[in-house]
């Protein structure tokens, strides 16, 4: 029994912040940032909430499929728009879905734990399952310090996934966390982001190859099979070493980063679902999904790509 992926949708705030922008305000360059991180812009708005209900609203319809019909959704998220109850029982709500929700903080590795959740659920009962990857990472970030403020921003991303009696297309997944990073990048309930930028660095690059492996060794594919890596997108420099590490070419990458920046949890949703309705990937292309996060987390997943069952281009925000 498997996964397949029936419907997407991406949702984007409608405020485009460029690095122009932050350099009024912030004792920093369009230049450092670009070579630093690869970012030109950033979409700031709306609340967690909103974000999530577009994108999941997106992907339900461009799976053509009733809200009623789904079993569970999964929010993943750092930024919820409050502490209780959890911000998925709002989205829920405002999809008219059916069965239950839950929050899930994994940090930035959050989107490929739900889905790789959601792939043992379907084993288990449910039959369709809508996962959400949503943040305003604004809300929690500092902009007066120029070193986390030039990095992050809001978005959100959806995948509405099926149970198929087959194998599906999820092949191998790895997921992990080393708790003895977890004060290297943290925010404090009511705080803001607090980060030991080259300390990330190091370890993310380690930690996405490392877990990248060992999803490829399960699923018995090698590095230059895979057609698309759909890296986090946090740092165009953490991406190219990832990938001169795994030996996969740097233009078989899905990158937003340079108009989305830092979106955690939403930021893999929003790189596959550009590369989808790009027309980059055709049926039974290898999709590899690594990320990593606060925590420190990480998660990597790999798919085969079978294109969406009824789903119809044109879902991107
Ligand atoms: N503009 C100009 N100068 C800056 C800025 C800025 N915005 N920010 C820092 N600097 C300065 C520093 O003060 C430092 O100056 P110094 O040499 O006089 O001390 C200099 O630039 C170099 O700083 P570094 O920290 O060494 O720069 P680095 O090349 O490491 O880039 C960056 C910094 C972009 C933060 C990088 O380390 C990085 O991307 N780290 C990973 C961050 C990350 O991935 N975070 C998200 C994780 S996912 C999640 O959970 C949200």
């Amino acid at each position: 029994m498997g996964m397949r992926i029936l419907g997407w949708g991406t949702a984007l705030p409608e405020k485009v912040v460029t690095n122009r922008d932050l350099e009024k305000t912030l004792d920093t360059s369009d230049a450092w940032i670009v070579e630093r991180s690869g970012i030109r812009e950033r979409r700031i708005g709306d609340s967690t909430a909103e974000l999530a209900i577009a994108a999941g609203r997106a992907a339900l319809g461009s799976a053509g499929v009733e809200p009623s019909s789904i079993d569970l959704m999964v929010l993943a998220t750092t930024t919820p728009d409050q502490q209780v109850p959890a911000t998925s029982a709002h989205v829920h709500h405002e999809l008219g879905l059916g069965g239950g929700a839950f929050d899930l903080n994994a940090a930035c590795s959050g989107f490929v734990y739900g889905l790789v959740a959601a792939n043992g659920l379907l084993g288990s009962g449910a039959k369709r399952i809508l996962v959400i990857g949503a943040e305003t990472l604004s809300r929690i970030t500092d902009w007066d310090d120029r070193n986390t403020a030039v990095l992050f921003g809001d978005g959100g991303g959806a995948l509405l996934v099926e149970h198929v009696q087959d194998e599906g297309q999820l092949l191998g997944w790895d997921l992990g966390l080393d708790a003895e990073a977890r004060e290297i990048l943290q925010a404090k309930i009511g705080g803001f982001v607090e980060m030991d930028g080259r300390e990330v660095f190091k370890r993310a690059v380690r930690v996405m190859v490392d877990s990248a492996n060992r999803t490829l060794e399960q699923a018995k594919v090698r590095a230059e099979d895979v057609k698309l890596l759909v890296p986090h997108q946090a740092n165009i420099r953490i991406i190219q070493a990832a990938c001169d590490r795994l030996g996969i070419e740097r233009d078989r990458t899905a990158i937003v980063l340079h108009r989305t920046g830092n979106t955690s949890s939403a930021s893999i949703p929003l790189a596959l679902i550009d590369a989808i309705d790009g027309g980059r990937l055709e049926d039974g292309d290898l999709v590899l999904l690594a990320g990593f996060g606060a925590g420190m987390t990480w998660g990597s997943a790999l798919l085969r790509w079978q294109g969406g069952a009824g789903a119809k281009p044109g879902s991107s925000a």
